[in-house]
């Protein structure tokens, strides 16, 4: 069982973020998990120019390293998103490569897997960021256990008093897997997006034959 972490706070090991997203890595190492974390801002994420070259083919027309993060992803049984606050949304790290995932949603590649969602953040904004991460999670057809935010005050030992309740989380996550997990509300939500797509994926048939074959096996075309 492996569990993908993808932070998106640029202060790396300095970031109070990574340090509660690694507390919910140990909690579902604890559970059986091979867990790994990556900073976004290791990486090259281009922005979105909105060319809708991968809507042809699935190739984003900017050679980074977006499509090895993609294939990581679905390599993994479980993904996490993690950000701090930055001006009450995810940071502009996060955001766009969030962007860069529009074609892995349209085509729901993520499917069948759980997630969850963190953040961390001065003052406000924790929840929110952590609901928008997990509604992100569900475009992806991704099912979430849930999330944890934390508002230091700007003290990082704050993170650390509930390293607890992030183990926990970890577990959660690491159980969804190993045994399975239902949310009856995201999954209508992700059954009414899939619905949404499906007419994207019947146009592109002709071009995309291979992804329109996968939308026929899955019953999701009839
Ligand atoms: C550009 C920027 C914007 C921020 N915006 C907010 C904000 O809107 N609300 C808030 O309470 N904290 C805000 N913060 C504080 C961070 O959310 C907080 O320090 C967070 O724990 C940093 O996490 P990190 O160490 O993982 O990067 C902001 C920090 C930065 C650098």
């Amino acid at each position: 069982m492996k569990i993908l972490a993808i932070n998106g706070s640029p202060r790396t090991i300095r970031s109070t973020t990574r340090l509660l997203v690694q507390s919910v890595l140990d909690g579902a190492t604890e559970a059986g998990a091979e867990t790994d974390i990556i900073d976004l801002c290791d990486l090259r994420v281009t922005p979105c120019t909105a060319c809708e070259g991968c809507s042809f083919n699935g190739i984003c027309v900017y050679d980074d390293d977006v499509p090895a993060l993609v294939e990581r992803m679905k390599g993994a049984d479980g993904i996490i998103f993690a950000s701090p606050v930055y001006i009450d949304n995810v940071s502009g790290q996060m955001k766009i490569f969030f962007d860069r995932l529009a074609d892995a949603i349209h085509y729901q590649l993520l499917f069948g897997k759980f997630g969850c969602s963190v953040a961390t953040t001065h003052t406000s904004g924790g929840d929110e960021v952590v609901a928008y991460q997990n509604h992100v999670l569900n475009y992806l057809a991704v099912v979430s256990v849930g999330g944890i935010s934390v508002a230091t005050g700007g003290d990082s030992s704050a993170a650390e008093t509930r390293s607890e309740d992030a183990r926990a989380l970890g577990r959660k996550l690491a159980g969804a897997i190993a045994s399975g997990y239902s949310d009856p509300g995201q999954e209508e939500e992700i059954a009414g997006n899939r619905e949404f797509f499906k007419d994207l994926v019947e146009e592109n048939r002709d071009f995309r034959p291979d992804d329109y074959e996968r939308w026929v096996q899955m019953g999701w075309i009839r």
